[in-house]
């Protein structure tokens, strides 16, 4: 069995955990978490988390903006490279069944600082998309207490209604904050809340495409491609990277809008990679993980394929709503009795969305400081719960204020360059774990390594090269302030450095 490589010959940066030390750290009682998920709850889990904004909100604005009816092409596109990430995540949460994801894969197989970056992205990726998601379902439940009667002010209705001063998302903040009590109170009760809700999410999407179906006029299929107009999807910094690369200029619909639609619809997906970040608490996750992954990302993948060809047959695409397009679409057809079940569902469903991606939040912190990356203080248990309560109550809070305080589009793209980063470290990660670690078991082994795992970096890459350089710039941003919190705390606080007293 090989030795983990030298803690000193290289300052540290690449020291692996090895992935019996991984898997030793999760049995100390004092920071183990309860293993009670099955295949079943981790299926409920991906479907719960990935179904949301991405759907119920985007397919509107892309199909008006970019694609057309062949949104559905664009879902295919993105299902594509989030299916070649998923052989490789299912992989990994197969072989590393801690908490943690892609930080934790990454720290068995790359080193420290990668999977010190990876986990910082990780936090990025998962708290904005938490507020991203709030946000959403603030506006589904405001628009229901609107056909109610009730109101709510302008000023607490979000930075995306207020017209002038300051406005603040009561909902989504409220909404926050009530997650992270749940998850305090532990995993098992939010799997339970999250399989009713659950339900009732996928029933809605199955009464559009089925009741959808009915209303379909074949005339607005034609063209299903719209031609590519001259009109530049951006400038400057709004621009896709890839038109700043080559100079070369992206156009509106036509194959090229299959793309860019395809890096915005890519959100509709994220969600299927924090399954594995429950690898810890899965009863055996050997044979559960890549079920629970693969079996999510699937049922995904088909709802939205028929969500978008429904959608856009109802409606002509460039009459679609941006704001609740699915409910609006049968409003259009003359059934807005349908239109309230599908906002109350899309509302319903998008709790779960949330409460999800603040749950793989968490637990990527809890991983970063058991190894002492981050503060130890975040990594006890709750003595009674057995859940990591201090960084779900630290982290629930500051998502809660950001939440209440961003607007959507400021913050979904830079969830989707993090989330595609995450992606490529993994890919990557199962090659070199491959070549530093065959010994060991391998429940399920990604087929066609290592030429898979490149065109699933190739993948990802190119959807990120279709995000506008701004985002780009935010990225960069985050990234060099973790590297600096690397330096500073990181560095010295590991575990895996010989000079710590906190190993
Ligand atoms: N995939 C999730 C959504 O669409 C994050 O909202």
């Amino acid at each position: 069995m090989q030795e983990p490589r030298s803690r000193d010959a290289d300052g540290g940066y690449f020291r692996t955990k090895t992935v019996e030390q991984s898997i030793q750290d999760t049995e100390e009682p004092e920071h183990q978490l309860r293993k009670s998920l099955s295949a079943f709850d981790l299926m409920v889990f991906g479907v719960g988390v990935i179904i949301g904004t991405g759907i119920f909100v985007l397919t509107g604005a892309v199909a008006k903006e970019n694609a057309g009816p062949a949104t559905a092409l664009a879902f295919v596109a993105a299902g594509i490279v989030c299916a070649l990430a998923a052989l490789c995540y299912a992989e990994f949460a197969s072989t590393v069944p801690v908490a943690g994801s892609a930080y934790t894969f990454s720290y068995a197989s790359i080193g420290e600082l990668p999977a010190w970056i990876i986990g910082w992205d990780l936090v990025l990726e998962f708290a904005l998309g938490t507020a991203v998601v709030a946000v959403g379902w603030s506006g589904y439940v405001r628009s229901l207490m609107d056909n109610a009667g009730w109101h709510l002010p302008d000023y607490l209705s979000g930075p995306d209604v207020v017209k002038e001063g300051v406005g603040f998302d009561l909902l989504a903040f409220l909404l926050v904050l009530l997650l992270t009590v749940i998850l305090v109170v532990g995993v098992k009760l939010s799997a339970r809340l999250t399989a009713l809700v659950v339900g009732i999410k996928v029933t809605v999407v199955l009464i559009v495409i089925i009741a959808g179906s009915f209303f379909i006029n074949g005339d607005n299929y034609d063209p299903f491609i719209p031609p590519a107009s001259g009109q530049v999807a951006g400038s400057g910094l709004d621009a896709p990277l890839v038109q700043l690369m080559f100079g070369y200029e992206p156009t509106t619909f036509g194959w090229q809008g299959i793309f860019t639609a395809a890096s915005v619809v890519f959100f509709a997906f994220i969600g299927f990679d924090v399954v594995a970040t429950t690898a810890e608490e899965t009863r055996n996750p050997q044979r559960d993980m890549p079920r629970g992954i693969l079996g999510s990302l699937l049922i995904c993948t088909v709802l939205y394929v028929a969500v978008s060809i429904v959608v856009t047959g109802m409606q002509k695409y460039t009459e679609l709503s941006v704001e609740a397009p699915l409910a609006d679409a049968f409003k259009a057809t003359g059934h807005p009795w349908y239109a309230g079940a599908i906002s109350f569902g899309a509302a319903v469903g998008l709790t779960t969305v949330c409460m999800i991606l603040l749950l793989g939040q968490t637990r990527v912190f809890f991983a970063m400081s058991r190894d002492g990356l981050l503060p130890r203080f975040f990594s006890k248990t709750h003595p009674h719960f057995g859940t990591p309560y201090r960084p779900t109550i630290l982290l629930g809070c500051i998502i809660a204020v950001i939440a209440g305080f961003t607007s959507i589009s400021e913050l979904a793209t830079l969830v989707n360059i993090g989330t595609l980063f995450a992606f490529v470290v993994v890919a990557i990660g199962v090659i070199v774990l491959r070549r530093s670690r065959p010994d060991l078991p391998r429940a399920f082994r990604t087929p066609w390594v290592p030429v898979l795992p490149i065109v699933s970096v190739c993948a990802s890459l190119w959807l990120m090269i279709n995000l506008p350089a701004e985002t780009w710039v935010r990225f960069g941003g985050w990234m060099i302030v973790g590297i600096i919190v690397y330096f500073l705390y990181g560095q010295k606080h590991s575990r895996m450095n010989p000079t710590s007293t906190r190993r």
